[in-house]
């Protein structure tokens, strides 16, 4: 940005916001201009803090008639690249739009604004006797901002639907300025676009999510988590698809590997789950609002190739057995800055996948380390590799090209962000590609939200 346009652009964020709420300073702006896995940075030369939809359209407007590109900003948890200026951009940051009202217990709906944290929603809707059903490792950074805008998956998508299925209204200010609003919560409105829906995934290059109207479920207060060892991925994957069948209150299905288990214990000082390590682990978990205890017992007996299996239906036992898979993105990230590439690849692909890929890794970066874990349920596998520099994206290429050839999607739950936007074409036709072309250029005329992200 020329000196003196970017004197006129802070002066006027300035007005906007109050001369409070424009970071400047170099040491404030850091943790603004980085993304979580440090493998993402770059530089704005202003963070600006609005407090209320009107001073986000006013700041959308000002970035338009000074041509500078914004960079929307909820809890920087993405994972690819999308949420930091790596070109100049303002970024705007929802941190001082955290309000949560209107939770309505008969239409099992809330209203929160973009700021909030995940955690904060789901404590709303607890609160009120209901569940937000949407969790994630980072939901304590997390906000409902960003989950809109990359249509978060999580642990919990194999029941409930991921983000998309729960946004019933929106509250927006568009590329050009203006701002849609309609909040009512109708579940049925067939009157044309439903622009929530296509809001999420957005990646903040249509519009900059300002509140949403939310769907709330049922509140299970028992719930069991089961931690079972197989010899091998296949006999993982099938166990899970016939506990699918068997039992319609698993919330949760999740696969880890030896390798990443030894890792989260030696990084956090962990025991292992048993006496001897297995090959592969499922982590399973049901709730309902009776005790489905005896249930998931019943059928994970029934199952074929269980080699060992840790039960636990207290809080605390639960949250020891979820560590073995939550604190895989921290202890991975203690070996450098990781290429995370979270896709999803079809059923009957998964176990030929999981064998595959490390040997396809090794070959193009003979130094690396392939680590695999995910939400096997839905078919979900993050495929983390380390030993490889950030820049080297060879690496991303070898996986990527392998996922489209096997009918997969180069981006499950993260999105494309920066990181994968040369690879679009890899799941998305020509015409598609234009078609998303088309819609970003009448909500956002001027090009000014996220430039640098989703399309190539
Ligand atoms: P940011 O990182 O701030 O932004 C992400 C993208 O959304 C950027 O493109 C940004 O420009 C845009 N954006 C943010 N806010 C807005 C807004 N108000 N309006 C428009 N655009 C906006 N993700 C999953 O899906 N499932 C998981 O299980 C999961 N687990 C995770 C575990 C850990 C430990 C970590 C670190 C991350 C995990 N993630 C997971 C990734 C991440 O948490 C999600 O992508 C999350 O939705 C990002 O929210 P955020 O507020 O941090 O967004
Ligand atoms: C997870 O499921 O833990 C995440 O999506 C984060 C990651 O990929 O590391
Ligand atoms: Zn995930």
């Amino acid at each position: 940005m020329p000196a003196d346009s970017h004197s006129s652009v802070l002066a006027g964020l300035e007005r906007i916001v109050g001369s409070g709420h424009v970071i400047t300073d170099a040491d404030t702006r850091r943790g603004y201009e980085i993304d979580w896995t440090a493998r993402f940075q770059g530089s704005t030369p202003a963070v600006v803090r609005p407090a209320t939809v009107a001073e986000v359209a006013a700041i959308v407007e000002l970035c338009r008639l000074e041509r500078v590109a914004i960079v929307p900003q909820g809890g920087n948890t993405g994972l690819v690249g999308g949420g930091v200026p790596l070109a100049g951009e303002i970024v705007v940051s929802l941190g001082r739009m955290t309000a949560i009202d209107d939770v309505d217990v008969a239409a099992r709906q809330l209203t929160v604004q973009a700021g909030a944290t995940l955690a904060a929603v789901r404590a709303a809707a607890t609160a009120a006797g209901l569940t937000y059903p949407v969790d994630l490792g980072a939901r304590d950074t997390a906000t409902i901002g960003g989950n809109i805008a990359t249509n978060a998956g999580g642990i919990n998508l194999i029941r409930h639907g991921g983000t998309r299925e729960q946004v019933v209204g929106i509250e927006a200010v568009l590329g050009n300025g203006q701002i849609v609003r309609r909040m009512s919560g109708l579940v049925k409105d067939n009157t044309g676009y439903h622009l929530p829906s296509l809001l999420c995934g957005s990646e903040g290059t249509l519009a900059i999510v300002t509140a949403a109207r939310l769907r709330l479920t049922t509140r299970y207060d028992h719930r069991v988590t089961a931690l079972l060892a197989f010899a091998t991925v296949e006999a993982a994957v099938a166990a899970v698809a016939r506990l699918r069948t068997a039992i319609d209150t698993l919330e949760a299905a999740e696969l880890v590997l030896d390798a990443g288990v030894r890792l989260v214990c030696a990084a956090f000082d962990r025991r292992p789950p048993f006496a001897r390590p297995h090959p592969v682990y499922v982590l399973v978990e049901a709730a309902d609002v009776t005790d489905p205890t005896a249930a998931l017992s019943g059928a994970v007996a029934a199952l074929d190739g269980v080699e060992d299996a840790a039960v636990a239906d207290d809080e605390s036992r639960r949250t020891q057995l979820w560590r073995y898979r939550e604190e895989h993105t921290l202890a991975i990230g203690t070996l450098g800055q990781p290429h995370k590439l979270d896709v999803t690849i079809p059923q009957h692909q998964l176990a030929a996948f999981m064998r595959d890929i490390p040997t396809r890794v090794s070959r193009y970066a003979p130094d690396a380390s392939t680590w695999l874990f995910g939400h096997v349920g839905d078919g979900n596998i993050h495929v983390n590799v380390t030993g490889v520099e950030p820049d080297d994206d060879g690496i991303d290429e070898v996986v990527l090209g392998h996922v489209a050839e096997i009918g997969g999607s180069i981006s499950a739950e993260h999105g494309i962000g920066t990181a994968k936007k040369r690879w679009l074409h890899l799941n998305r036709s020509h015409a598609e590609i234009e078609a998303m072309r088309a819609i970003k250029r009448a909500l956002d005329p001027d090009g000014i939200l996220n430039p640098n992200v989703l399309l190539p």
